[in-house]
Formats: C-alpha cells, sequence, structure tokens
C-alpha cells in the first residue's frame, strides 16, 4: 500500500455541501457551502431546496478543495462519499458526482455511513488516535454511547429511547421561537439564564445507558403554555439553561460511567450537539475528574463536514474496504 494515501471525501446528506482533501490524518482543505440560512426561512430543511442548492454547488466545492490542498485529481487514492443515512436525493448528487469522479480517474470509491463519519472525526483531531474508546454521539438524528474495541468492532452501549439530542434542541428552540438550526440558539439564549426551572426526573431515570428526550421536551412544552395561559412571567433564558443543562449533563454523565465499566482511558465525541459550549465542558470536566483522556473534534467539525467522510474513507481504505460503482444512496442505515 502507499505510504500516504490522498483522500477526497464529500458530503452532501443534509443541508451541506462539502469536500476536503486528506493526507494520511492531515487535513488539507475543508470546503463548505451550507444552505442552512435559505432553510432557516422555512423552519427547516426542504429536501428539494437542498438537492438544488448541492448540484449548484458540488463542482466549485469539490474544485476549491482540490486547489486549497494543492493537489491534482489525478494524484487522488480514493473518493470518499456520504451514501446514506440523510435526504435521498441530497445524497444522490454527492455520490453521484463521486460516483463519476472515482471512475472517471480509475481510483475507488468508498461510500461511507455519515454517522461513522461523526465518529471518525476524533482521528483527525488526534493523529495518533486507536481503539479502545467510548465515544458520545449526538447529532441530530443520532444519540448513543458507542464502543470502539478495535478497528472493526463497535458496540452501542446504549441510546435515546426516543429524540435525538440535536431534534431536541432544534424542537425547544421552535417553543421559544428561537431560528432554524435550533442548537446554537439555545446555547446562546441559556448562557443568559440560570438552570432554575425544575425539569423532570424521568430522563435521568432511564436504565442502562440509554435516555429519553420525549419527556422533557413535552414538559417544556406544557410549562411554556401554562405560563402564557396564565398570564405569567417566565423566562426563556432560564428555560433555554435548565433544558441545557437536563438534555446534556446526562449525556456526559453516561458517557464517563460507560468508559470506567469498559476500562477504556480514552473518550471521543462526535456529532452536532458536540458543538455545544457547555456539553465540551462538562465533559471535560467529568473526564478530567475520572482520569480519563478526551478528545473532542473542534466545534466546526462536530456539525457535518466532508473531513470527517475523508477521515473515515481513510479507515476503510486502510482496511481495503471499497464499493462498487452500483452502490445506492440509502436514507437510512444502520451503524454497522
Ligand atoms: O451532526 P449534525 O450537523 O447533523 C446530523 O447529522 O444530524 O447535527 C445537527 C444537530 C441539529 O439538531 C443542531 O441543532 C444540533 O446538531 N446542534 C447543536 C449545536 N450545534 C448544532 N445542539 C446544541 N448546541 C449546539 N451548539
Ligand atoms: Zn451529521
Amino acid at each position: 500500500m502507499k505510504k500516504e494515501p490522498l483522500i477526497l471525501g464529500i458530503e452532501s446528506s443534509c443541508d451541506e455541501t462539502a469536500a476536503a482533501v486528506i493526507r494520511r490524518r492531515e487535513l488539507l482543505s475543508d470546503e463548505i457551502v451550507s444552505s442552512a440560512q435559505l432553510q432557516a426561512r422555512f423552519g427547516g430543511v426542504v429536501p428539494e431546496i437542498a438537492s438544488r442548492v448541492h448540484t449548484d454547488a458540488i463542482d466549485e466545492v469539490v474544485s476549491r478543495a482540490l486547489c486549497v490542498a494543492g493537489v491534482k485529481k489525478e494524484e487522488l487514492d480514493a473518493v470518499a462519499v456520504t451514501y446514506g443515512a440523510g435526504l435521498l436525493g441530497a445524497l444522490l448528487v454527492g455520490l453521484s458526482f463521486a460516483k463519476g469522479f472515482a471512475y472517471g480517474l480509475n481510483i475507488p470509491l468508498i461510500g461511507v455511513n455519515h454517522i461513522r463519519g461523526h465518529l471518525a472525526a476524533a482521528y483527525l483531531e488526534e493523529k495518533t488516535l486507536e481503539p479502545p474508546f467510548v465515544t458520545l454521539l449526538a447529532s441530530g438524528g443520532h444519540t448513543a454511547v458507542l464502543y470502539t474495541r478495535s478497528r472493526s468492532e463497535l458496540e452501542v452501549l446504549g441510546g435515546t429511547l426516543d429524540d435525538a439530542a440535536g431534534e431536541a434542541f432544534d424542537k425547544v428552540a421552535r417553543v421559544l421561537s428561537l431560528p432554524y438550526p435550533g442548537g446554537p440558539h439555545v446555547e446562546a439564549l441559556a448562557r443568559e439564564g440560570r438552570p432554575v426551572v425544575p425539569m423532570p426526573k424521568m430522563l435521568k431515570g432511564a436504565g442502562g445507558y440509554d435516555f429519553s428526550y420525549s419527556g422533557l421536551k413535552t414538559h417544556i412544552i406544557n410549562y411554556v403554555h401554562n405560563k402564557e395561559q396564565r398570564g405569567e412571567e417566565w423566562s426563556k433564558a432560564d428555560v433555554a439553561a435548565s433544558f441545557q443543562s437536563a438534555a446534556l449533563d446526562i449525556l456526559a454523565e453516561k458517557t464517563v460511567q460507560a468508559a470506567l465499566e469498559k476500562k477504556v482511558h480514552t473518550v471521543t465525541a462526535g456529532g452536532g450537539v458536540i458543538a455545544n459550549g457547555y456539553l465540551r465542558e462538562k465533559l471535560s470536566l467529568l473526564c478530567g475528574r475520572a482520569g480519563l483522556h478526551l478528545v473532542l473534534p473542534e466545534k466546526k467539525r462536530c456539525t457535518d463536514n466532508a473531513a470527517m467522510i475523508a477521515a473515515e474513507g481513510l479507515l476503510r481504505f486502510e482496511a481495503g474496504q471499497f464499493s462498487p460503482l452500483t452502490i445506492n444512496a440509502e436514507a437510512s442505515i444502520p451503524l454497522r
């Protein structure tokens, strides 16, 4: 095998069109065009708009990624691309483009599971990272605590029984009349408030490494409606701060608990919610106390990006796991 594989990563599963080039675990470029602001007008992602923006942007984003990296496309060793999970039309834009690229250059195509990409972001943060480690995954569609025993052995220790953490942030943001995507807005508002609004206990009660968000979400909806119906004063910032700590403390606690039980020394994290400053601080506090080494991807590599797809592509490349050109986009795929 060539010593330093050069991999182009492409991501288009939702509202970000992204391309990145890595040489081994060194990131050479990381380009992104987002339709999030456009989507914010509609209060969520409109699949047709996402597909159109991807179609308009993909060629330029990939060219820019190659140019910034100072790499000619003929030098690439493989193209890694998200094939699922995500919006089908959006995925097809990136996947079709990647297939054409791989076929034209006669290099391998590597279909990447988007969620595995989020997990792989940590490898870019710490170049020497190797399993075993425990990972907290928290995105808009998934929330789970995972144990990576070796590069090929991944165990799901637990996850949400209903809504994903990011989804809960987005729904609570809507109740608080904050724009899409809700997470960063709830975080900003929470900084101005105090966690004084009582939250339901049931969240902590969920067994093992599982957790539940629907009770918390319903509690907040009821709290806001009751206050408004009675014409009572209430603080949006306090609700945001109370929700944020209730939703995130449990994630950090269960992750550390899992790492101790599995006797690993390292904890990693990935997914959009890991960009949350409160959660990052909580994780580093609890990991520090437990003597665990924490690897947190940079904030911009927690939300959707192509560098993480290239990073997962590298793991697959090293394992010789390539995809046929007939691979299709899939709206939902299991983690493994
Ligand atoms: O990983 P991601 O970019 O896309 C998916 O694969 O789902 O995650 C997006 C989710 C959204 O629900 C968004 O509100 C949430 O991550 N998010 C945050 C923050 N930034 C993004 N949640 C809490 N705090 C943040 N700072
Ligand atoms: Zn994502």
